[in-house]
């Protein structure tokens, strides 16, 4: 079973470039980098940080809010916060380090298709 949702054309989003859409109440992250498109919760999993806000290089995302450092391939987490040294023990100890959620992205006839239903790693 699938949930796929339009959220836009493939024109309308430059190589490197990311935007936030909203659909059924989520608010995704739409990204393309070298022809390929990533789509992932647009909200940060440490406090909520919007991440189209933030930091894009290749896959890696950074959000803009305490510099947390994703892989949109699979949300997995490079980088929890900027802390360091105890003040991450704490960051941790406070909310753990989660993956960004990512979503299985599809183009079908210039239209960028995300399955809500299906994770992209
Ligand atoms: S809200 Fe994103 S790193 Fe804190």
């Amino acid at each position: 079973m699938s949930s796929l949702v339009d959220v836009g054309s493939v024109r309308d989003l430059a190589d490197g470039e990311m935007r936030s859409v909203s659909v059924e109440d989520k608010d995704l992250l739409i990204v393309r980098v070298g022809g390929e498109f990533f789509a992932a919760d647009e909200r940060c999993p440490h406090m909520g940080g919007r991440l189209s806000k933030g930091l894009l290089r290749g896959t890696i995302v950074t959000c803009p809010r305490h510099g947390s450092r994703f892989d949109l391939r699979d949300g997995r987490v490079l980088q929890w916060t900027e802390a360091t040294g105890l003040a991450l023990t704490l960051v941790k100890a406070v909310r753990s380090p989660r993956s960004l959620r990512t979503y299985l992205v599809s183009v079908r006839e210039e239209r960028i298709l995300v399955d809500l239903d299906a994770t992209g790693a």
